[in-house]
């Protein structure tokens, strides 16, 4: 598919997700971002209107979650002119951290930050791909708090609206550019 500067605007950006049934397991429709993120144009366009959502919430810096979450976080940083830090799974990061666990489906994960990544006062909009059952982002925003951040605001590419996760955000404020069924 082509694409020029000017058509941006009206660009469809779900033209650009493909749903891969049955992965990771049975019964799961996976929403695929890497159609997205091999079209230049689309991906920059999503990044834009990324940048439109979490500007006025004037962060003084941004997060991303591991692993999918670093795709987003990173350029975004670039385009507003923030630096970024990274939440990652157990055990990755060096230095003194601080960790959370979090219940999944079945069992519980981790996710972690170096102690000193942020500093009371910073204002930290936190970034993934994709919002499912919200069990990931509530615990980094918790993870944040927890260092002294505030973090007015979330946002995702894709939000899986039936699984209800933005209910478990507080009042953290939450956008994304897609939203699907699930
Ligand atoms: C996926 C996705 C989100 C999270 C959403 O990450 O990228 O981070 O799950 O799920 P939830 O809202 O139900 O918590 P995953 O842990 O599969 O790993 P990845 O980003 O490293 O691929
Ligand atoms: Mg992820």
């Amino acid at each position: 598919m082509t694409t020029s500067p000017a058509d941006a605007p009206r660009l469809d950006l779900k033209d650009h997700i493909r749903g891969i049934p049955d992965f990771p397991k049975p019964g799961i429709l996976f929403y695929d971002i890497s159609t997205l993120l091999r079209h230049g144009p689309a991906w920059k366009e999503a990044m834009r209107r990324l940048a439109d959502i979490v500007r006025p919430h004037r962060p003084t810096l941004l997060a991303g979650i591991e692993s999918r979450g670093f795709l987003v976080a990173a350029p975004l940083a670039l385009e507003l002119g923030l630096g970024f830090v990274m939440l990652r799974k157990r055990g990755k990061l060096p230095g003194a951290i601080i960790g959370l666990n979090y219940a999944l489906e079945y069992g519980t994960d981790r996710i972690e930050m170096q102690a000193d990544a942020v500093r009371p006062g910073d204002r930290v909009v936190v970034l993934d791909d994709l919002l499912a059952t919200g069990g990931t982002l509530a615990a980094c925003i918790a993870l944040l708090r927890q260092a002294g951040a505030e973090v007015p605001a979330a946002a995702a590419l894709i939000e899986l609206t039936s699984l209800k996760g933005r209910a478990r955000l507080g009042d953290t404020n939450f956008e994304a550019l897609l939203a699907y069924e699930g």
